[in-house]
């Protein structure tokens, strides 16, 4: 099946092949290679996916030399300023922005699905109190198909509504969950009379034993990260849970799948471990032998929250985020933060940099995130826990329009085969 009169030839050893080819509605042309090792018995070769199209999407696109990021359409500097992140959440979700209605009824399905099975707090239990929360976020994750079995069935469109909401409602209490077992704090219930990133910093940050009130303005902040997050096309993560999930896998274990691949510092390890890099780094008079540590072939040092695989101009995320970091570091009055100096002339002197100007390499989202979470108080092993509780609805919807796909087939990857050919197994005494 192809949309498009348009094909591509390829010839090697006196044969020509045609291929069909795919018109997206942005972005570049797509050539159908699905029927390509039946015809010509070749595989093509694509280590870390540079140059495949892996699926057939609406939601997000993304386009890295201009720096664009649309879900649905929509830029991502709108949503981020005009819309939150529930509202993001119905439209990654469902495709369109919702009506006053259609919100409210979503807002209260996810709200009424914040708790938890009490019975899973002793699960959490069961971890080293010194776990990192990504590890514990991993195992609870993966737990919920054995305590949610009425949503497990992913041929039933209901029951894919359903874990789909329970992911979305229920990520903010893990994660705020496996934060205070890791500080060995009582676990704090959600509350819900408050929005989605209040009651996530009530759960984080409250105790019994006084009131808490959310900072609007911190909620706002944290607000605009989760949305900034929400989904990001077919990065690492999110094709983790795809491939996962291409087995018929139950939603939880996919999205357990997907949450350890974040963890990796390549992809959403990398707030913490930029804010560990600036820690390290220390004052900023030691900055230039870190830009050149940077720099150096011999040296595996990279300088975290820089860099993309797809955004090689600018991150249109970490635009939005700077902005908010200048506001939230005012209002919490931490401009004078020795390790947020340090951010900011790290930051200026690695854009004036020929090495990072001919590379490309810009801040990340993750620059920014890690320096707006560590103003509001997270700990640096939290970070990693509120990019997977944000792109917990773009793994959900991708997975959603995976399953629906007529077209769906569990992935099986091919190899470059460069390994012994068949030989005789040798006995042990004559090796
Ligand atoms: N510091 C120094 N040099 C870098 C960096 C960096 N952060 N990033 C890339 N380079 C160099 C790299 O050494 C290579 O140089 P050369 O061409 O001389 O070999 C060149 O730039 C291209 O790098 P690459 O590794 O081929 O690029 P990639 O597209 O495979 O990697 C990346 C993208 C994000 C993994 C990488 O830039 C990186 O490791 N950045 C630091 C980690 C980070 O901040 N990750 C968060 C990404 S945004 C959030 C998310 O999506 O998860």
């Amino acid at each position: 099946m192809t949309d498009t009169s348009k094909t591509a030839t390829l010839s090697f050893d006196g044969q020509s092949f045609e291929l069909p080819m795919f018109t997206p509605t942005a972005g570049p042309e797509v050539i159908d290679i699905r029927k390509l090792y039946g015809q010509a018995g070749v595989f093509t070769y694509d280590p870390g996916f540079t140059s495949t199209a892996s699926c057939d999407s609406t939601i997000t696109y993304i386009d890295g030399d201009e720096g664009i990021l649309l879900h649905r359409g929509y830029p991502i500097d709108q949503l981020a300023s005009k819309s939150h992140f529930l509202e993001v959440c119905y439209l990654l979700l469902y495709g369109e922005l919702p009506s006053s209605a259609q919100l409210e009824d979503f807002e209260t399905r996810v709200t009424r699905h914040t708790m938890i099975h009490e019975q899973m707090h002793n699960f959490f239990r069961g971890f080293r109190r010194d776990a990192h929360p990504m590890a514990t976020m991993v195992g609870v994750v993966g737990a919920m198909s054995a305590f949610y079995h009425d949503s497990l069935d992913v041929n039933d469109p209901w029951q894919r509504e359903v874990a789909s909401i329970r992911l979305i409602a229920k990520m903010p209490t893990i994660a705020a969950m496996a934060y205070k077992y890791s500080i060995g704090q009582p676990f704090v219930y959600p509350r819900n009379d408050l929005d989605y990133a209040a009651n996530f910093l009530h759960m984080c940050f409250s105790v019994p034993a006084e009131t808490y009130h959310v900072n609007p303005i911190v909620a706002r902040a944290m607000d605009r990260i989760l949305t900034l997050h929400a989904d990001h096309e077919q990065n690492a993560s999110t094709s983790t849970v795809r491939l996962a999930s291409s087995s018929g896998a139950n939603p939880f274990a996919c999205i357990a799948a997907g949450i350890a691949c974040l963890w990796g510092p390549a992809h959403g390890g990398a707030n913490q471990a930029c804010l560990e890099m600036l820690r390290e780094i220390g004052t900023v008079d030691r900055i230039p032998e870190f830009i050149e540590r940077a720099k150096d072939k011999n040296d595996p040092f990279r300088l975290m929250g820089f860099g993309h695989r797809v955004y090689k101009n600018t991150d249109p995320r970490a635009k939005v985020l700077k902005q908010s970091a200048d506001e939230v570091l005012e209002l919490l009055g931490v401009q004078d933060n020795p390790l947020l100096q340090v951010a900011k002339e790290l930051e200026h002197v690695a854009l004036n940099d020929p090495y990072f100007i001919e590379k490309k390499l810009f801040p990340n989202v993750d620059f920014y995130s890690g320096i707006i979470l560590e103003a509001i108080g997270f700990p640096t092993s939290m970070f990693t826990p509120v990019f997977a509780l944000s792109r917990t609805v773009g793994w959900v919807s991708q997975w959603k329009e995976m399953i629906a796909d007529p077209q769906m087939k569990i992935g099986r990857p091919r190899q470059l085969y460069r390994g012994e050919t068949e030989r005789n197994y040798v006995d042990i005494e004559n090796r």
